[in-house]
């Protein structure tokens, strides 16, 4: 069978390695596990599951509203955040527009502008950070769409609000720029964007946020966007009826209300880190600083061979070769045990 032409060049998303029995520190899934009221919250709704989902959303967003500071219609729920990022392309994107977006970050961005037959332009990071001043001098008359990760997956640095503000101030209004925010709540820096408030300026921003993070809820796929009414009513209209589960939405809801699980999540994110820190310090490694909830490590050598050896010893990381990283590692950030463990076998792997 004879594919669409923009389906032959896509290569299948690599999703991070899950082995049975092994320390999987490979995806940033939250290793305290799932809000505790979320999962409360969902034991009640466990017989429901032969009515369809509100595919409005509306007690979510109304409390999703609350929490941000928006009003409902200023908000897309999606089949996790990557959803979001394929409804953009449906949504906006022609083979005549190109998209701007940084070399090595995540490879969502990627495929929602391939799959619809746009032009990437892959501008490459500068020494871990989107290169921002490359990225505005690529725009052309066909630039549709920019995508900037912040903090980036896969390096966890950021850009502050003085530069996300300078660097939006020179798009030209008929661009979207599509912030994505998928860790900020882990991010502990003052001068971190915030960024729902420069929706009032700007009117081709659109946040992405998720639930699969600092919230636990990975597996239920709840992410949203945030953004003026009229690009939400522009992406509504591509979204499937129905995209978004029972669970999922009741689950999410509930773990907005669960912030000591957030505050003890993010908190163990901060001390994980400085573990983490101390310990690829002692053996002599470099990493980015980085305000997320994993650590990208220059290991000087096939990154490939330190995931291989690295899972014989009982943990999984992520070789960063797909992002055109080969002798780098991503590595979540994970439980004192956790971290331990990681650095014992990465230590062991470095031969
Ligand atoms: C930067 C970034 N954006 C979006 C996502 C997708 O998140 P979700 O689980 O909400 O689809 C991820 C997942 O790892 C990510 O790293």
């Amino acid at each position: 069978m004879k594919t669409r032409e923009t389906i032959q060049n896509l290569i299948p998303y690599s999703a991070g390695v899950k082995v049975p029995g092994a320390i999987k520190l490979s995806s940033n899934e939250n290793p305290l596990g799932t809000s505790p009221k979320a999962t409360q919250a969902m034991k009640q709704y466990l017989d429901q599951s032969f009515i369809y989902p509100d595919g409005a959303y509306s007690e979510l967003r109304t409390r999703l509203s609350q929490h941000l500071g928006t009003q409902n219609d200023n908000l897309i729920i999606g089949n996790g955040s990557d959803e979001i990022i394929t409804l953009l392309g449906l949504t906006y994107l022609t083979p005549n527009d190109e998209v701007i977006l940084a070399k090595e970050t995540f490879s969502e961005y990627l495929f929602a502008t391939k799959i619809m037959g746009a032009t990437p332009i892959q501008v490459p990071l500068k020494e871990g950070y989107h290169d921002l001043e490359a990225m505005e001098a690529s725009i052309t008359s066909s630039t549709k769409m920019i995508f900037i990760c912040n903090p980036n997956n896969p390096t966890g640095t950021y850009w502050p609000e003085k530069d996300i503000l300078k660097f939006l101030d020179k798009v030209p209004s008929e661009v979207l720029v599509v912030l994505d925010e998928a860790y900020n709540e882990y991010v502990r820096a003052e001068d971190y964007p915030h960024s729902v408030n420069l929706l009032n300026k700007y009117n081709n921003l659109i946040i992405l946020r998720t639930f699969s993070k600092i919230y636990g809820l990975a597996a239920l796929r709840v992410g949203y966007g945030i953004s003026n009414k009229d690009i939400i009513q522009d992406i509504w209209k591509a979204k499937q009826p129905f995209n978004v589960g029972t669970l999922g939405q009741v689950a999410a809801k509930a773990a907005l209300d669960d912030r000591d699980f957030v505050i003890q999540s993010f908190q163990s994110n901060k001390t994980g880190l400085a573990q983490l820190e101390e310990g690829l310090t002692s053996l002599g490694l470099f990493y980015y600083p980085t305000q997320a909830n994993f650590i990208c490590v220059n290991v000087n050598q096939d990154s490939k061979k330190i995931f291989d050896r690295m899972l014989k010893a009982g943990v999984t990381i992520r070789s960063l070769i797909s992002f055109g990283m080969p002798e780098w590692i991503r590595i979540t950030i994970g439980t004192e045990k956790q971290n331990l463990a990681v650095l014992k076998a990465l230590k062991e792997s470095l031969i």
